[in-house]
């Protein structure tokens, strides 16, 4: 076989780990694979910088279009937007295949880029850009294709899980942890992309798609952050047997699909409870596989540097055997499948109720409850509390959210119930 020649864009973090493994690991590869990659060139704005990996001679470039007319592969790691789909769009204009770990630009651009990548017959792989070094992708494209997906929940941010795990384990607020995961580099540049949940949407779009075949885009992807999250939350919800997680959901029932992400409780003793830290886990129910579970770093040099490397093998095997557009693109077809709205999902709720400690505060808040058809499952009503307001917690049967915010709305207008009433969906497993 004739070389098969990589060009790495973005000499950074994951770009001096994809060097470092793709070089340390050739005779692994080749022994398994059949195939060498040869590292070709690799362009970067600043060529200067020691990254610590030793690099052939000659191979440093800052001019992007050469590289891409001189290799087999681009890899895109630049990250952002700008400048990433240029290089893309260049690429593959050029019929070249790229792989990338850009999951906000593929999120937000994919219909433009796979389009494109499906008129000029380009391969686009994107493993790292979901879970990390999990390699949810290929489970999706190639492991469970001949499975219909019923549900795909997942903790597919990092910096939010260490976030929550840490404020539960130390008794922290939400700002002194995001300051930590901020020292410690889990957070991205805008710290409010993992925060505020679009991280996690922009992963829970590809998962999406790849789950049904058809483009999403963000537009229908609902989207709730976790700096809402208190620590008495944290709390209350641990005294219920809950733990907090910021989760992406996907759900196809009967057709409809709905798209959210969304702090989530689940019970302490399920597995996705136990993924702590800054891992990453996805649980798939589909059929007729059943339910499977996939954990692993979602974030880091050596977890990122491990996907991009087997997409670069598998653009190495396709040239190898003239197997190129196996994969097939994607396609907007909105029409397929109707788009749940949130007031139509089906889900439990945690609801946390201010109440004013008097006679008749419960009844009055059960009325409601119960006028609106909603079931409750557990009740807390916390013993010792300052002052004269004492918090409520109910755990709500399945029920619409509709119909909960309804409720809701209805309690907060009752003269014992004090300022607003936080609510946080139930996840079962
Ligand atoms: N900031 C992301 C995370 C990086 O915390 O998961 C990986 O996409």
């Amino acid at each position: 076989m004739k070389d098969f020649k990589v060009g790495i864009v973005g000499f950074g973090n994951v770009g001096s780990g994809v060097v470092k493994y793709l070089i340390e690991n050739d005779t692994v590869i080749a022994k398994r694979t059949g195939v060498k990659p040869i590292l070709a060139k690799i362009a970067d704005i600043d060529i200067t910088t020691d990254r610590g990996v030793i690099v052939p001679d000659g191979i440093l470039t800052t001019d992007v279009s050469e590289l891409i007319d001189e290799v087999d592969v681009v890899v895109e790691l630049v990250g952002g937007i700008r400048s990433a789909k240029k290089i893309i769009m260049e690429a593959i204009s050029k019929g070249k295949p790229v792989v990338t770990a850009n999951k906000a630009l593929l999120a937000e651009y994919g219909e433009e880029i796979f389009s494109a990548a499906e008129k000029s017959e380009a391969d686009i792989y994107y493993e790292a850009s979901v879970g990390g070094g999990i390699p949810i992708i290929k489970v999706l494209r190639e492991g469970l294709v001949g499975n219909q997906i019923k549900k795909i929940t997942g903790i597919l941010n990092g910096t939010c899980n260490y976030i929550l795990s840490k404020m539960e384990e130390e008794k922290k607020s939400f700002a002194e942890i995001l300051e930590k995961a901020t020292e410690l580099g889990y957070a991205e540049a805008d710290p409010g992309l993992d925060v505020d949940g679009f991280d996690t949407a922009h992963k829970a779009v590809i998962l999406a798609s790849l789950a049904y075949g058809e483009w999403f885009g963000m537009d229908p992807v609902h989207i709730e952050g976790i700096r809402g999250i208190s620590l008495d939350d944290i709390k209350f919800a641990a005294e219920l047997g809950y733990k907090a997680k910021l989760l992406a959901v996907i759900k196809n029932e009967n057709n409809n699909v709905q798209i959210r992400v969304h702090p989530t409780l689940v019970l302490s003793d399920s597995q996705m409870a136990k993924v702590n830290d800054v891992f990453n886990a996805v649980h798939i129910d589909g059929i007729p596989v059943g339910e499977t579970m996939f954990y692993g770093k979602g974030a880091g040099l050596e977890a990122t540097s491990s996907s991009v490397i087997s997409d670069i093998i598998d653009v190495a095997l396709n040239l190898k055997f003239g197997s190129h557009r196996r994969i097939p693109g994607f396609r907007t077809g909105k029409q397929f499948k109707k788009l749940l709205k949130m007031d139509d999902i089906v889900s439990r709720y945690y609801c946390r109720i201010h109440a004013i400690d008097k006679k008749g505060v419960l009844a009055g808040i059960s009325e409601t409850l119960s006028y609106n058809n909603i079931s409750v499952s557990s009740l807390l009503q916390k013993e010792k509390h300052d002052g004269e307001i004492v918090p409520i917690i109910v755990i709500t049967h399945e029920t619409k959210e509709g119909k909960v915010l309804k409720a809701i709305r209805e309690l907060e207008a009752l003269n014992t119930v004090e300022g607003k009433i936080k609510y946080i969906r139930i996840e079962d497993y």
